[in-house]
């Protein structure tokens, strides 16, 4: 089958491992052009990989020959950017999040609705082999009828590695926005939708100080909440309490653990593809170590474009796709909305729970 081609708008710091992935590691993606504003990054990125054209994103947009836009620039262009390819005929897949804003997220949806286009977005973790066994243990009743989960993600923020970490701290960023989107999408993806959120948020530092090169020194001001804590009310019932926080040195909270009426599964770091995972059946003296069911336990990010890309050929739709991330954009600003409320936040999204990998799959197929 001819392979789909792809436009990659974004060739900073992320962009490396899609192109590792979607020219390398599945048969069905062909990365055609590459763009950014800055010539060096392009350059790099399309002499390191292989990829014929470098082109501006206009000349993305409108090449004949593109069939998917991959928007890998940071939040504030997310949505203007997956607008624009959708208007101009193009399948979008799209870094997380979503959006800014559930408004954005909304409309990018139906528009991809209205003009018969695939829509998705990261993360695509999900599709890895950790929480894809992790699902399959759910299906198949280990841990009997999920009754509740928790989800931590505590770290103390990106200024000491990334080289330009301001965007953290504006509007799509926050902890919530940032790496919310690993461990919502991970719940949903194991739980099902979720109905309802009360959600508390703070903020300890006004301002922050660069540690990485190049801007060492340099300062920041937090534009956004830097710690979010709350609970969901899932559709099944099943009830999920989180914390993601920017505001935090150390902690020796689980990342991921869901508690079901026959046991319970410590699930692993939802930012990664692989393990480990530990299963303790109800009145099971310890935890065990799962064996990895499904093919992907390396960083395979891409593999969410690639599903998208299967479908572009076959039909069906992509797992890692506009209802699902649109719910998840919606259920973090419900953390938000609700703090600032101080009333519960009811959804007005939903989605399918995504389609499980198979296991035994090759690697490079999804099928
Ligand atoms: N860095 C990570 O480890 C990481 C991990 C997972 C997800 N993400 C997500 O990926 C996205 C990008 O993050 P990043 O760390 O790669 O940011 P980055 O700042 O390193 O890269 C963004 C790139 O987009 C380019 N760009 C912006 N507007 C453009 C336009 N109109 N046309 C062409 N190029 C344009 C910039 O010049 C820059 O090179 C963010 O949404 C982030 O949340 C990042």
């Amino acid at each position: 089958m001819q392979k789909v081609k792809i436009g990659i708008i974004g060739c900073g710091n992320i962009s490396g491992i899609y192109l590792e992935n979607l020219t390398r590691t599945f048969d069905n993606t062909e990365v055609f052009a590459v763009s950014d504003i800055s010539e060096e990054r392009m350059k790099t990125a399309a002499e390191t990989y292989g990829v014929p054209n470098q082109w501006t994103a206009e000349q993305i947009l409108s090449s004949e020959e593109i069939e998917i836009v991959l928007n890998l620039t940071t939040p504030g262009d997310h949505f203007r950017i997956c607008k624009l390819a959708l208007e101009h005929g193009k399948h979008v897949y799209v870094e997380k999040p979503l959006s800014l804003l559930p408004e954005q997220g909304r409309q990018l949806v139906e528009l991809a609705r209205e003009k018969g286009l695939l829509l998705g977005g990261a993360p695509d973790t999900f599709l890895g082999a950790g929480l894809q066994t992790c699902r399959k243990l759910i299906d198949d009743g280990y841990i009997g009828d999920p009754v509740a989960a928790t989800a931590f993600m505590m770290s103390h923020g990106h200024e000491s590695w990334h080289p330009n970490p301001a965007f953290y701290y504006q509007a799509g960023g926050g902890p919530m926005f940032d790496m919310g989107p690993y461990y919502i999408t991970a719940l949903v993806s194991l739980l099902g939708p979720v109905q309802m959120v009360a959600g508390m948020t703070g903020k300890a530092l006004q301002q922050r100080t660069i540690t990485s090169q190049p801007l060492f020194g340099e300062k920041i001001d937090v534009q956004v909440p830097t710690h979010a804590a709350g609970t969901l009310r899932f559709c099944s019932g099943a009830i999920g309490t989180m914390i993601t926080s920017f505001d935090v040195w150390s902690s020796t909270l689980p990342h991921i653990e869901i508690y079901g009426t026959q046991g319970t599964l410590l699930v692993p770091d939802p930012n990664n593809f692989g393990g480990p995972i530990l299963l303790r059946p109800a009145g099971g003296s310890e935890f065990k170590e799962i064996p990895l069911l499904h093919q992907y336990a390396e960083n395979t990010r891409g593999i969410g474009v690639a599903d998208l890309a299967h479908c572009v050929r076959s039909g069906g739709t992509p797992r890692a796709g506009g209802e699902l991330t649109n719910h998840v954009l919606e259920i973090m600003h419900a953390f938000h909305s609700s703090s600032d409320s101080g009333a519960y936040a009811e959804l007005t999204t939903t989605c399918e729970q995504p389609r499980p990998l198979k296991t035994g799959l090759i690697k490079g197929y999804l099928e």
